[in-house]
């Protein structure tokens, strides 16, 4: 079917795939970083994850299928019980978390049905530092229910005494809307040519991202594909410059595309071959352009304020 001229969703022909599935890395025994880095793992994580170099991580971040009924291109995820999907956490949890370095972070993201299960398998084997609730806007209406348009992110961390977190790298631009003034001069707030503002401490309350859209570059078919500015938050809050993000179940490819956008080392994991291929394409692309949609000279913009 003929897409609209508006529609900036990643393609890719049969010969492009045939090109980058040559570059996709293909674990059957134990590796080292320098193997692994700024490429994509294509297999079954739990499979491939007892060959993964230990310690090696500063930030992972994990985007696992939900406790729904989903098909990843093929690959059907059941919905089961809640204590079957703990049990599925912890076939892989515990291993993912000996490839972070003792001053990282983990990121774990999920839904209302599934978060309970995540707390659990997470304050298990890391302490739990924080819990971000994502207002993701879209989402499917119910005559029955309220309409799901939420995502938790837990945040876990190997020594809470002592990890790594650069709160001025994601604070955020507000509007002000009372500009109060100290002995004449602005008190915490900045006068600029397009209004006044300042710079806040980010909150664990994120409303100012949007899954992505056919109109948006960053887009893919991927069922579930999360917002490079969300990415971007816990790369930049989480990892150190030049540092190593790693994503066990990588999808589309945004965490690695975000992190090497970011000056950041990646590594990923993707069952699915098409998915990773299409990683490996937006990899590519990054290569010419750095850009991330609400994110721009240093600056995360609230929503619809970002200048042009
Ligand atoms: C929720 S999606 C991640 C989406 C990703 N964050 C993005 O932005 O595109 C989960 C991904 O895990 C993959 N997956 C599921 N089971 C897997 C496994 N055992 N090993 C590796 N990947 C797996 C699925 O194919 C799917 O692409």
């Amino acid at each position: 079917m003929e897409r609209s001229p508006r529609n900036k969703t990643l393609q890719m022909t049969a010969e492009e795939q045939t090109f980058w599935q040559d570059k996709l890395v293909h674990l059957n025994a134990p590796t080292i970083p320098e193997a692994i880095l700024n490429r994509t793992i294509n297999g079954d994580l739990l499979e491939v994850i007892d060959f993964l170099p230990k310690a090696f991580a500063d930030l992972i971040i994990i985007d696992p299928p939900y406790n729904l009924s989903k098909d990843f291109a093929g690959l059907k995820f059941k919905q089961r019980s809640d204590d079957d999907y703990l049990d599925y956490l912890e076939l892989w949890f515990p291993q993912v978390v000996e490839l972070l370095k003792p001053s990282g972070s983990l990121y774990l993201c999920g839904d209302w049905k599934c978060t309970a299960a995540l707390y659990t398998v997470m304050q298990k084997y890391l302490t739990v530092v924080n819990r971000i609730t994502w207002q993701r806007e879209k989402g499917k209406g119910s005559k029955k229910n309220w309409k799901n348009a939420m995502e938790d992110i837990w945040f876990g961390v190997k020594n809470p005494k002592d990890y790594y977190f650069d709160v001025d790298a994601v604070k955020i631009r507000r509007k002000v809307i009372a500009p109060y003034k100290q002995d004449g001069k602005p008190k915490d707030w900045e006068a600029t040519a397009e209004g006044n503002f300042r710079m806040t401490h980010p909150s664990n309350f994120w409303d100012d991202i949007t899954v992505p859209y056919w109109s948006m570059p960053e887009n893919t078919d991927h069922p579930t594909q999360k917002p490079e500015k969300l990415i971007a938050k816990l790369i930049l809050a989480g990892c150190p410059e030049n540092g190593i993000v790693f994503d066990p179940f990588l999808g589309s490819g945004t965490t690695s595309v975000t992190a090497k956008k970011l000056g950041r080392r990646y590594c990923g994991v993707e069952l699915n071959t098409n998915y990773a291929c299409w990683a490996e394409k937006r990899l590519q692309q990054a290569q010419e352009n750095k850009t991330i949609q609400g994110y721009s000279q240093g600056v995360f913009w609230e929503r619809n304020s970002q200048p042009y």
